[in-house]
Order: C-alpha cells, then structure tokens, then sequence
C-alpha cells in the first residue's frame, strides 16, 4: 500500500519517523507534499519518497492512501474529496473536516469504493474512535462525558494547585501547548468538533456543529476551585452528550467533577472520555490526546487496518435536533458588595422557577466590597436557571456577573 502524507508538520513527520522506525508490513511510504518543500525535506525517508508542493502530482501518482495531516478546512477538504473521487483512500487527523464534512466525505468514499479513516481525529492517541466503531459497536450508548482539550485540562489541573488563569496560560503557550489566539481551545471550539465526531459514531446522532452550546473556561476563577474543593469535586472542561427520544442534550465548558469521578484523575495534558452504554455499562477511554507521536500512532493505526484489508464499521447516523438542556444540580458563584437580603433575593429568583437551593457556602476571610459566595441548587433546566439568573443580573450588589456551572454526578 503506497502512502502520500500531504502535510509535513509535528503529526505529519511522526507519522513518517513511526513508518519509518517500524516498517509495518504492506506500508511504503512513498510521498511527501508540503508547502515550500525544500525546508522541510529530511534525510531519513526511504530513498525513494518524492518530495513535492503539487497536490496535482500526488493525485497522479500511485499511491493508494493518502494521508492529510495539513488541518483546516482548505485546501485539506478538497485534497480529501479529490482523492477519494479517484478512488485513493483517505486517513486524517482533521476534527474540524470531520465534524462539519465527514457524513459527505464518508458517504463519498463509499461510492468511490475508498475508504476515509480518521482515528487520530478525537483524543489524539487514545483510541477512542476504532474502540467505539469496534469494540462498543454492539451496545447503545446513550451519554458520552469527555475531557477532549489537552490545553484546557493542563490550565485547570495547575489552577486547581493554587496558580492563576493567566499565568497559565502563558506557561501554556510557551510549552507549545496552546495557540497564540487560545479561544478555539478555552472557548470550547476545539472540543464541541471532537464531541460532535463522537456523537455521530457513539449516538449515532448528526449534530449541527454550530448549534451545540459552549462557554469559555475563561469565567473560571481561583476562588471556584476552592469552594468546588469543598464539595468534594474540582472543575474540568467538559463535553457532555446525552441521548433522549426527541434529540440530543449537548454542551462544552467548565463544569464541576466529583473527586471520585474518573473524569477528575485527569491531570496536564491528558484526555479522557467516558462512555455509558445501555447494556455494557461503563467505559473510560484515557491517556494522551494529543502530541506528534501519540496522534501519529493513530494515523499509523489506521493505515495498517486499512493494509490488512479491514473494512471500517459502518455505523450510519441521521440528523438529530440539539438542545443544551441537561437536568443537572448546578453550582453558581456570586461575588457581591455584601449587604443585607442579597441571599432573600437570589432565592426570591429562583423560587420563581422552582428551582430548590440546596446549600449555601460563605468563606471567611475575603473583602466584603469583594465578596464571593456560592450556593448550589438541586437538579434543574438550564433554561430555567438562565431565567432564573436573568432576573436579578441587573442587581446593585452585584460586583461581577454570577458564574453557573453543572455539577456532574459520580
Ligand atoms: N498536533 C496534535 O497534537 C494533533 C492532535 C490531534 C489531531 N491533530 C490534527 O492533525 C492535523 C495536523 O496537525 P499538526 O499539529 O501536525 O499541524 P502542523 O504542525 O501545523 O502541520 C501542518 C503542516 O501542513 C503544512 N501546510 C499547511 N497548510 C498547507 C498548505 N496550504 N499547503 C501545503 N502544506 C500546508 C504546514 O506547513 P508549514 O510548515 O509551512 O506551516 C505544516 O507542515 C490537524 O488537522 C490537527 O487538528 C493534531
């Protein structure tokens, strides 16, 4: 099997270094496209390997597969279409192609007697992707709860040992493990594509990307993992679906994790996505998510089923309708320029919804010009705590918008 990898970049040169390290039987590699070639042309590939900046000289070539590992929509997306129009299989690492094109692109492949595989393109080395296709084909899985943005669970795992939002972040981005502009991974972008390939294959529901809720992490404070470290949980962004008869509950962003959850194990970079079955129960998927060589293990992965001849499982999914609306208990920090019946208040408002408060958490020590404080209602819409919220967000007392958050059940 004659392999293009169009993309020299950290997953595209591991890829190359594990064919090359490793020599999978039936696997050549026998092209390289890259813009501006000659910079990124190395020595260790095999003699052979034809290095080029025409995509047009790939499609016209022998190779059977190739493998785009360039990211984003274009030229990625029409590279992936040419190719398997001609007949070629496609591997890719690509979340973003994937969630908002991969039904067309999967149902291209199959009219074209190809094959599209993207394992590499959620949780990076965990194979999360060929577990469900395969391993959890037989069960109906009806939640998917996962940890899916390295970058985000490095900064709340540091934040949770005391260090501050920003100054993580920074140490963040000079490891190389967030973006200049961090908002695809803080504000939930990131996660909401992978959750979205995940949904298709575990619920078999097509989400409308767009359409699934997110909130940035960025509203997380030091203060929230204190008081979430009193309830026995620390806070992790989270990308949650839940499958009912009428549609799909789904969203990505802070939310607080029970110590004792799995989903709170995670530190750094790690990923994590727990799936829960109707008939199997249970299933944690863990380890690294993302990295060169951790994500280039998929992509070899794929190409060595795709060279033994497997077939990828069919799982067909259809257009479903999505909502945000989880009936979870929920957390809401305030922080107030203290002053008599601002707790008669909040609970006037969300008695108004009929949402019950369940407790009430006040430490010492902090400035009452500054004072945060939370309380924790028991399970409700998030609609109707929106609502609730809405009524008294124009208050006077009010130093800081309050901060919602679900709290997930053990
Ligand atoms: N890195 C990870 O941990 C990880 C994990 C999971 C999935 N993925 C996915 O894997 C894919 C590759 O990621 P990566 O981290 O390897 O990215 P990367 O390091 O930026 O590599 C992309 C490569 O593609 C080349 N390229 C970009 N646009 C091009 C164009 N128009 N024509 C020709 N070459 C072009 C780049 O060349 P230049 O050198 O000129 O920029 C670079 O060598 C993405 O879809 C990403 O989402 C990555």
């Amino acid at each position: 099997m004659k392999v293009a990898i169009l993309g020299f970049g950290t997953v595209g040169s591991s890829v190359a270094r594990i064919l090359c390290d490793l020599k999978p039987a039936g696997i050549e590699l026998t092209q390289v496209l890259n813009r501006g070639v000659a910079r990124k042309r190395v020595d260790w590939t095999p003699p052979g390997t034809h290095w080029t900046e025409d995509f047009e000289q790939v499609l016209r070539s022998d190779a059977d597969v190739i493998v785009e590992l360039v990211g984003g929509l274009e030229p990625a997306g029409t590279w992936v279409r040419r190719a398997l129009e001609a007949g070629k299989s496609a591997v890719t690492g690509n979340k973003k192609l994937i969630a908002e094109h991969g039904v067309e692109l999967d149902r291209l492949a199959r009219a074209n007697g190809a094959h599209l595989l993207y394992g590499a393109a959620v949780a990076g080395g965990i194979p999360v992707i060929p577990g469900l296709r395969q391993g959890l084909a037989g069960d109906r899985i009806t939640r998917i709860e996962g940890i899916l943005n390295g970058t985000c669970n490095y900064i709340l795992s540091r934040m949770e040992a005391g260090a501050a939002f920003s100054e993580v972040l920074c140490d963040a981005q000079s490891l190389g493990y967030a973006e200049a502009n961090p908002s695809e991974d803080v504000d939930g972008y990131d996660a909401r594509a992978k959750l979205v390939i995940l949904s298709r294959i575990a619920l078999r529901a097509g989400l409308d990307v767009k359409s699934v809720f997110c909130r940035s992490i960025t509203q997380v404070d030091a203060v929230d993992l204190v008081y979430a470290r009193d309830l026995g949980c620390t806070i992790r962004q989270i990308a949650k679906a839940e499958l009912h008869p009428d549609g799909v509950s789904a969203m990505v962003g802070p939310m607080l994790v029970p110590l004792r959850s799995p989903l709170a194990w995670s530190r750094g970079t790690e990923n994590m996505v727990l799936v829960s079955g109707q008939y199997g129960g249970d299933v944690v998927f863990s380890g690294h998510g993302a990295g060169g060589h951790p994500t280039a293990v998929a992509v070899v992965s794929d190409l060595i089923s795709l060279a033994h001849g497997s077939r990828p499982v069919d799982l067909p999914s259809r257009a479903t309708p999505v909502s945000g609306e989880f009936e979870l208990r929920h957390y809401i920090r305030f922080i107030v320029k203290d002053a008599p019946g601002i707790v008669a208040e909040i609970a006037g408002a969300l008695a108004s919804e009929k949402i019950n408060i369940d407790a009430l958490f006040q430490r010492p020590g902090y400035d009452k010009a500054d004072l945060p404080f939370v309380v924790t209602v028991e399970p409700c819409a998030a609609s109707s705590l929106r609502r609730a919220l809405d009524r008294i967000g124009s208050a006077a007392w009010l130093a800081q918008p309050p901060l919602d958050m679900p709290m997930l059940g053990e």
